[in-house]
């Protein structure tokens, strides 16, 4: 809704009303619709000032009622409304004017933020674009270069940026509402049509076609087949080639053929998703709304390496004081250089001082005795973790917590060494660990809640997306990406090349292809898992090493490259060829397909041509049939959770939702045939056997996804 109040006898005060962001709905449209018309019929009100209540002006259109018919009056004539009218209106805005917010205050004639105020056009990331004139009126107020930036990425700006890409006419550190008033009586009188930003031309540019083939090409790169950025772009275009109406025309022409696509649906089940993942619970009952976390004001980390680095990095940015563990001198100096080089790095770009004066750096477990929280990133060794979780219980303070950075072995069996393991729980990040936004949150057996609720709640303030997950071989990320992986080395062996799959996979949307992924974390990591799980011994023949292995196909191409000592970019080749050991730049290696040929000579398999198709069912549809598997277990609460775990830790492409979400779009009876042709085919991969939940789910009638849980028939859940 909207209030209307007449002030200093001239100015009509229109509040928007609608908490928590003043999101424009139906009720909040009308009541504007009403307020404006009021005003401009008011013959003793000589402009208008909008504002919105509680500090906020606008959050934009209202996501709820996206899914539902249109009812009430439509944002553009209303906003057209506004600035045709013969009386200046000023938008104050405090707090958020964000996507329909802005292109609201973009319709009034004048605009005062507040100097804390964020503004943006976020509608990119939801898969549309703003379709109520902000693709028109940004470039005509901004030029075109500015407003490709802002469409096309929905970055929000504070209101200092406004202030000099000419967003908002001044910012203010005091009462907003008092800075527009006062404004507004200084411009009554004053012409209107130079405010009336659908009336001007975008501002001359030089080369335009040069700067829309920069721009295409670079959301072409940078969106991996997202269909919005692209139709942003195409939207500014009109606006600097056609007159207003047909550039709006051309807008909601664009705006319809994403609404109808699965991207916007996929982003915003993902928006959804994301806020769902914290409202974890656990099976006795405990859950977000009645577990309190602790403070963590100090935590330890131990082992520098490349996980512990970034999460050293990740608790000082949240303002935790850390000790750093380090077992030798070496690797300690090469830590404190590292964590100091990022962190300085990161200030200087943000203009601020590097708190390393919350770091302190040790040799001994010893100087964690007084810390609230310990996190262990030592190398992936069962043994070893034990020794050091042993040692923790003895060091610590009775009420540390103790956390493992573990990528897949039982926390439970780590707990069990200790004195307190209610007071232990996984905290899985992601390599590089400042940069990625995955943490899963591992619940043992004996996690307490408020263990649960601390990890959940300190990954928050990491500006982790925090998932709470089981305790199960690989947790959710790494047990799915096994069958992923497995199919993809499969492929290799019936005649695939490691481009062919790659270049599937990006094209798909995944931000790197497997194999490539492969080379840039070590193929030696995964050799050095087979070799401790014994899938590699003495047993196997090395000359004519086995494709059988406990009880399954198994694919020995990876380990045959590792004792090559091909091991990814750090040894200069992998399933690719670098310039030098640590290059980037992955180039098919023609001594790659001459390996691959004589192997399938060897071993006797036909090569044949693998298709496209081929290529991403059997990946992504073995990952999604995993999935299935993980929640018939009970180790994900949901399919939201499984999505956000793909989406923040594995590149999965956000605008197909998650290999959940993607599967429900395809068609679970699509993908449930699928799965059984190919494992008709390959009746040794017994990833490919479909699970029972897809076909009771397809048995069902393939219900939607938020209805899935209520088929699960887990026993055992751990969540
Ligand atoms: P890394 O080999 O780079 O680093 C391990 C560090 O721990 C080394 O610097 C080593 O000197 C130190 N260390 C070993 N024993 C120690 C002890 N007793 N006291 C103090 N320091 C000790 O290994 P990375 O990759 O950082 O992995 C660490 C853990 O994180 C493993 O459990 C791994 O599975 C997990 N992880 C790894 C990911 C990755 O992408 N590398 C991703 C997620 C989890």
């Amino acid at each position: 809704m909207a209030q209307y109040a007449r002030t200093k006898g001239s100015i009509a005060l229109i509040t928007l009303t609608n908490p928590p962001v003043n999101a424009l709905s139906s009720a909040v449209r009308k009541g504007i619709t009403e307020t404006v018309s009021r005003a401009l019929n008011d013959t003793q009100v000589k402009a208008v000032v909008l504002c919105g209540e509680n500090g906020q002006f606008c959050g934009g259109a209202d996501i709820k009622e996206f899914a539902k018919p249109m009812s009430g009056p439509a944002l553009v004539p209303m906003i057209h409304a506004i600035e045709a009218g013969e009386k200046p209106v000023v938008a104050a805005i405090e707090g958020i004017a964000l996507g329909g917010g802005l292109e609201l205050a973009l319709g009034c004639h004048y605009r005062v933020a507040h100097a804390k105020a964020r503004m943006g056009l976020p509608e990119v990331t939801l898969g549309l674009l703003p379709a109520a004139g902000g693709t028109q009126r940004l470039p005509r107020l901004t030029g075109i270069p500015t407003a490709l930036e802002l469409i096309t990425t929905g970055r929000h700006i504070t209101a200092q940026e406004a202030l000099k890409l000419g967003i908002v006419d001044k910012v203010t550190d005091g009462n907003v509402v008092d800075a527009a008033m006062e404004m507004a009586l200084s411009v009554i009188g004053r012409p209107l049509s130079p405010r009336r930003l659908s009336t001007l031309s975008t501002p001359p540019l030089a080369n335009l076609d040069g700067v829309f083939e920069a721009a295409m090409a670079q959301v072409k790169r940078r969106s991996r087949g997202a269909m919005a950025p692209v139709a942003c772009v195409k939207a500014v275009r009109a606006a600097a080639e056609l007159p207003y109406s047909q550039g709006m025309k051309r807008e909601l022409e664009l705006m319809g053929t994403l609404m109808s696509s699965g991207q916007a649906k996929a982003l915003q089940y993902c928006f959804f998703a994301q806020r769902a993942v914290g409202k974890w619970s656990l099976p006795n009952g405990a859950q977000w709304n009645n577990s309190r976390p602790r403070d963590i004001r100090t935590a330890g980390v131990i082992g520098l390496g490349t996980m512990g680095r970034g999460i050293v990095v990740s608790l000082v940015k949240a303002g935790i004081s850390v000790v750093a563990v380090e077992m030798e001198e070496k690797q300690l100096d090469l830590g404190r250089k590292e964590v100091t080089g990022i962190l300085e790095r990161d200030a200087k770009r943000r203009g601020v001082t590097a708190p390393l004066h919350l770091i302190s750096f040790a040799l001994s477990l010893q100087s964690l005795r007084g810390v609230d929280l310990v996190i262990e990133a030592v190398f992936e060794d069962m043994e070893l973790k034990k020794r050091v979780f042993a040692d923790l219980s003895r060091v610590c303070n009775q009420n540390t917590m103790l956390c493992t950075n573990t990528s897949g072995l039982d926390v439970d069996q780590i707990a069990s060494v200790t004195d307190r393991p209610p007071l232990v729980v996984g905290m899985h990040f992601f390599a590089p660990a400042h940069v990625m936004k995955l943490l899963e949150v591992v619940c043992g057996p004996r996690s307490s809640a408020e263990a649960v609720a601390t990890a959940m709640s300190l990954g928050k303030r990491m500006g982790k997306v925090s998932v709470a997950v089981g305790n199960c071989p690989g947790f959710v990320g790494n047990r799915m990406l096994k069958s992923y992986m497995d199919e993809s080395v499969f492929l290799l062996e019936e005649g695939a090349s490691p481009e062919q799959v790659d270049q599937a996979l990006e094209e798909f949307g995944f931000a790197l292809g497997i194999f490539k992924v492969g080379d840039l974390s070590g193929l030696d990591v995964g050799w050095r898992v087979r070799k401790s799980s014994g899938l590699i011994g003495p047993d196997v023949n090395p000359t004519f090493p086995s494709r059988v292995r406990q009880g399954r196909r198994y694919c020995p191409l990876p380990d045959l490259l590792c004792e090559q000592g091909r091991w990814g970019q750090k040894t200069g080749r992998g399933w690719y060829l670098y310039d030098s050991a640590g290059g980037r730049v992955a180039r098919p290696d023609p001594e790659i397909q001459r390996f691959l040929q004589d192997y399938r000579l060897r071993y006797g398999i036909p090569s044949r041509r693998i298709s496209e198709q081929e290529v991403v069912e059997r990946c992504v549809f073995a990952l999604a049939n995993e999935g299935f598997q993980v929640l018939e277990d009970g180790m994900a609460a949901g399919p939201e959770d499984i999505d956000m775990v793909y989406v923040f830790g594995y590149g999965w492409p956000r605008h197909r939702g998650g290999p959940m979400f993607h599967a429900a779009q395809v068609g679970l009876p699509r993908v449930l045939q699928r799965l059984e042709f190919y494992y008709r085919e390959n009746p040794d991969i017994p990833h490919l056997q479909p699970s029972a939940l897809l076909r009771r789910l397809v048995g069902a009638g393939s219900p939607p996804i938020q209805q899935w849980k209520q088929y699960i028939r887990s026993t055992h859940s751990q969540l």
